[in-house]
């Protein structure tokens, strides 16, 4: 993807909503909007651990205080109570969905939100350790799951697999069986080992999840692994050569490291990259300081992302338009970025194709109607062409 042509660019998020596009870093657990949240509390007939307005104000709240190791914790807001805090709301969110109704229920909003943004297929990341009503019964709760979305696919919803996510703090036991779990029942719309958590607190876990990740590969699943977030690009290394990751969620951190950066340009790994929560758990100051606009000049390939769009009150759409305006990217850049969240993804490679042709011919749209092209002096993006070596 060419550097951004101008800073003065004009395109909103009904233009970007328009393009067909994947959302590849989005965990579950940070998709319950706020009325959804409330209505399973009062079900559960559960008390919220503060007031209803500033629920997703994570430090607010005396339940989820920073613990001593934690990634982050300078921002305010959710950031203040760092990524552990933060996962523990999760927690504690996830604990209120107790029947395959309410799973299936949050499995179909979700899809209804995702499409809203213009996301016509997402990977979607789910931690069942967040789940505490489902321990020991992870494969259920991953039918239920399939079910809302299958029924949101046949409403005309978004598509939706899963990418069913270990727990740094796991042990490598709970991982073989997690995996052992997995290749025997192959719930339906799993596609994907993933392992998320905080990496500060936990320490360095690439060895102990090794043979995990290895049995997946082997079983044929997909693999995209947290690192460069919460740990440095060490986690990154670990995570190519030990756990065989095909897309390393966040990976930012990698930009510390050149050797890094060529490793994952040579090898064309994806980054799950998703600057809102970056700056709001406190790793950057703010979007100027993020690395994502080097990642991209540097020629690794990124994709853009929420993480958490509820509790971090965003959605994909708005948050490419922030991009846009901090960055100066134009029609040309954004479309950059929805083929390649496609290439990225783990779709079919019949949904790849479909996709990547509803977007050459939106963009060829938009830049003969001249949305998004940068202010007069400054030639016009070109349309954006699927680059043949990555259409399926
Ligand atoms: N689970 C949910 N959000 C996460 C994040 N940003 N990092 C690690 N694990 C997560
Ligand atoms: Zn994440």
């Amino acid at each position: 993807m060419p550097a951004p042509v101008s800073t003065a660019v004009r395109i909103d998020e009904q233009d970007i909503r328009r393009l067909p596009k994947a959302e590849v870093h989005v965990h579950l657990e940070g998709t319950f909007a706020l009325a959804e949240l409330l209505r399973l509390a009062k079900e559960n007939g559960v008390r919220l651990p503060g007031p209803a307005a500033t629920i997703f104000d994570v430090s607010t709240h005396d339940a989820f205080t920073m613990p001593e190791v934690t990634t982050g914790g300078t921002a305010h807001g959710v950031g203040n109570a760092g990524l552990s805090g933060f996962l523990r709301f999760l927690d504690w969110q996830c604990g209120l969905v107790r029947t395959a109704e309410q799973a299936a229920r949050v499995a179909y909003s979700f899809a209804a939100r995702q499409t809203a943004s213009g996301i016509r297929y997402s990977d979607v990341i789910v931690n069942p350790t967040h789940w505490n009503a489902w321990q020991g019964r992870e494969m259920a709760l991953m039918e239920a799951l399939a079910a809302g979305l299958d029924e949101a696919e046949q409403d005309g919803l978004c598509v939706t697999n899963i990418a069913y996510s270990l727990l740094r703090a796991q042990s490598a036991a709970e991982a073989d069986d997690v995996v052992a779990a997995l290749a025997g029942h192959r719930p339906s719309r799993v596609v994907a080992l993933s392992i998320d958590g905080d990496e500060k607190a936990s320490g360095r876990t690439g060895e102990k999840f090794r043979d995990a990740f290895r049995a997946a590969e082997a079983a044929g699943f997909h693999r995209t692994v947290h690192a460069g977030e919460s740990s440095g690009p060490e986690g990154v290394w670990d995570a190519l050569d030990l756990l065989h990751a095909e897309r390393i969620d966040h990976g930012v951190r990698s930009i510390e490291d050149p050797a890094l950066v060529q490793r994952l340009i040579d090898d064309a790994v994806p980054l799950g990259v998703c600057p809102r929560s970056n700056v709001t758990l406190g790793l950057y100051a703010d979007w100027a300081a993020h690395p994502l606009p080097r990642l991209v000049e540097a020629g690794v390939r990124v994709t853009l992302n929420t993480d958490d769009p509820a509790p971090l009150a965003t959605t994909l759409d708005a948050d490419w338009a922030v991009a846009a305006a901090v960055y100066g990217y134009g029609h040309e850049e954004l479309a950059g970025f929805a083929a390649e969240s496609i290439t990225a993804s783990f779709a079919n490679d019949d949904l790849k194709r479909d996709l990547l042709a509803e977007l050459a011919a939106v963009t060829a749209g938009a830049v003969a109607a001249g949305v998004g092209v940068p202010d007069a002096g400054v030639a016009p993006a070109p349309v954006f062409e699927p680059d043949p070596e990555r259409v399926p």
